[in-house]
């Protein structure tokens, strides 16, 4: 049976995981968040100090798998759960490098293709629509201003310790946005045939809700 494929494409802090969540979640459909897959592999290759050259020989020894749990993605490098430890600044920065090499890519491709075909999913990521579920069912392009998704990341990160400041976390965003856009393999771009979402002006609620009117109109 064919199943329905909703991409979610857009820059670093947009909100598309919060949001494809809540969407996933009233529709009853699989979240599958991608930047956790290209986080686990920088995990791995930051561990095992692998530098970037010798990615290519390396790659092939990289486990990496999802498994969900009451519908909550948990993402597994060999059989332990790394879903938290990757949710660094230093790993989202290795994330935004590594990903850029097409090796890296090519290890991740054929697992997110397979659960597309298995899963009614929304999937997010940077290539969704462009490359990896070139014929999806919806497309969405999610993003707001850099000042806007900075701001959101800092109210978030500022009760804990350690917290960068405002201007180191909207460094970060403009150079991963760099990274991602400026790459040969798969950039960040908004697919011909995808939804432009700008979340700048809307809360998170307003944000779910549009994206939910667009799924229902087109599936
Ligand atoms: O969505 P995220 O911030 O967790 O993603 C981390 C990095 O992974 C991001 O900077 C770019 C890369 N990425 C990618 O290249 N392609 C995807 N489909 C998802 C993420």
């Amino acid at each position: 049976m064919k199943t329905i494929n909703i991409a979610i494409d857009g820059p670093a802090g947009a909100g598309k995981s919060t949001i494809a969540k809540m969407v996933s979640a009233e529709m009853g459909y699989i979240y599958v968040d991608t930047g956790a897959m290209y986080r686990a592999v920088a995990l791995y290759l930051t561990e095992n100090n692998i530098p970037d050259e010798d990615i290519e020989k390396h790659i092939g020894n990289v486990d990496v798998s999802l498994k969900f749990i009451d519908g909550v993605q948990r993402v597994y490098l060999g059989d332990r759960d790394v879903s938290d430890i990757i949710r660094t600044p230093e790993i989202s920065m290795a994330a935004s490098r590594t990903s850029a090499i097409p090796a890296v890519r090519a290890r991740l491709f054929d697992l997110q293709q397979k659960l597309a075909r298995e899963n009614n999913i929304i999937m997010d990521g940077r290539d969704i629509g462009t490359v990896v579920l070139p014929n999806a069912d919806v497309k969405i392009f999610l993003t707001a201003s850099a000042e806007e998704r900075a701001n959101r990341r800092f109210k978030e990160l500022a009760e804990k310790p350690d917290c960068p400041s405002y201007e180191e976390i909207l460094k970060d965003i403009i150079q991963r946005d760099y990274n991602d856009m400026n790459r040969e393999t798969a950039p960040l771009k908004q697919a011909e045939d995808a939804v432009l979402v700008d979340t700048t002006e809307l809360t998170l609620e307003q944000s779910a809700a549009r994206i939910t009117e667009i799924i229902k109109e087109r599936v």
